[in-house]
């Protein structure tokens, strides 16, 4: 099977194996040397001297963390959000009882800088700004170097990040930007199985966490921190989950970020060629399109659960399709983790064999792919 979701992602053997390791105390004097170990791992990966904790949740979990370890019930913050999934950052601190300005751009586009600081100068009491550096429903990346140039630069806000689809795949630099609170999980370039999520916490969101009145209890990070020191986790973690989290670090930091970075930048950028080459489009624009997911447009009328179902029972390949208003638009590839581009050619050639059956004529003249 050729798994194409941008996330979760094909696993390498080696690291599934890991998973089947006997199960160990995770109050042990081992599982602490593992815990350190990882962490210090983790914060070279995140680019970050700061806190790092590791959440047995999925990603959703870690944006909770996000908010009720920093804000207040009434506190007002700015949801800059570009689709599904920065929506639900937001959702989640109104839940909680935040007063939330959803700052939304249009789906496909990255949010505007110069939108994003008008919103600061409209409100002084602004406390903090949540942002989604990767959409991974719109395959949008955001420029988060330069938004947080105006959050933290000009304005000095709490920075809170999901860098869920981004981390350990695109350059995230946590302690350089001035990120606060950036999350992620590993069911995404991580290349482990789901099941855990990371969150990075810096001084001043600390300071944020002693004024915070949000509820929580599983997510408290003081309780983390607490542990931490003594190199255990305040509940039962997903031991498998981190016995294979072990090995994908110590393969992930052999090959080093930047190679990491180059290899995404590459496949990317070929999936997106080897796109056009159909005569399909990409859905936002070359300069913000991301290297972790292409989200492709689909043509007028072309049913796109169908092109789904036939790709998976026919061929073996399993793409995504839109969530919310992007349902029936488009379709998504993932490429985040090892995928070679034999991988993306064998997506391109099934695409190529199934458009033309519903009804999308293929360009007969051939452009090749960059
Ligand atoms: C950018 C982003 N944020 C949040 C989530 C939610 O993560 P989870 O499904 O692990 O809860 C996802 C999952 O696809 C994501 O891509």
């Amino acid at each position: 099977m050729n798994l194409r979701t941008p996330g979760p992602i094909p696993v390498p053997d080696e690291i599934l194996n890991a998973m089947s390791k006997p199960m160990s105390n995770h109050r042990g004097p081992e599982f602490k040397k593992t815990l350190y170990k990882v962490t210090d791992q983790l914060q070279q990966v995140f680019s970050t001297n700061s806190d790092i904790f590791i959440l047995t949740s999925s990603g959703t979990g870690a944006m909770e963390a996000a908010i009720v370890n920093t804000l207040s019930s009434g506190d007002k913050v700015v949801c800059a959000t570009i689709g599904n999934f920065g929506d639900r950052f937001g959702q989640i601190a109104k839940n909680f009882g935040a007063q939330v300005n959803m700052l939304r751009f249009d789906e496909g586009k990255a949010v505007e800088i110069d939108s994003l600081r008008k919103s600061l100068v409209a409100d002084s009491n602004i406390k903090a700004v949540l942002v989604t550096h990767n959409e991974t429903n719109t395959g949008v990346t955001n420029d988060l170097e330069s938004i947080s140039k105006v959050v933290k630069g000009e304005f000095d806000k709490l920075l809170l990040v999901d860098g869920i689809s981004s981390l350990c795949s695109v350059p995230l630099k946590t302690d350089d930007w001035g990120c606060d609170v950036v999350i992620s999980a590993s069911q995404k370039g991580w290349m482990l199985p789901p099941g855990l999520a990371f969150i990075s916490f810096s001084e001043r969101a600390w300071k944020a966490h002693s004024e915070s009145n949000m509820p929580k209890f599983y997510f408290d990070l003081a309780q983390y921190r607490k542990y931490f020191e003594i190199g255990q986790p305040p509940y039962t973690p997903g031991l498998s989950v981190i016995y294979a989290l072990d090995l994908a670090l110590d393969a992930i930091l052999n090959e080093g970020m930047e190679k990491i970075f180059n290899r995404h930048a590459q496949i990317g950028k070929f999936t997106r060629s080897s796109i056009r080459s159909l005569g399909l489009s990409v859905f936002p624009q070359e300069d913000i399109a991301s290297n972790t997911v292409t989200a492709v447009k689909s043509p007028e009328n072309l049913d796109v659960t169908k092109l789904i179902a036939r790709l998976r029972d026919v061929d073996n390949i399993i793409l995504a399709g839109g969530y919310g208003e992007l349902k029936d638009k488009i379709f998504r590839i993932g490429h985040m983790g090892y995928t070679q581009k034999s991988d993306i050619q064998e997506v391109i050639e099934a695409l190529r064999g199934t458009l033309p059956k519903l009804g999308f004529s293929i360009p007969t003249e051939k452009i090749q792919p960059a």
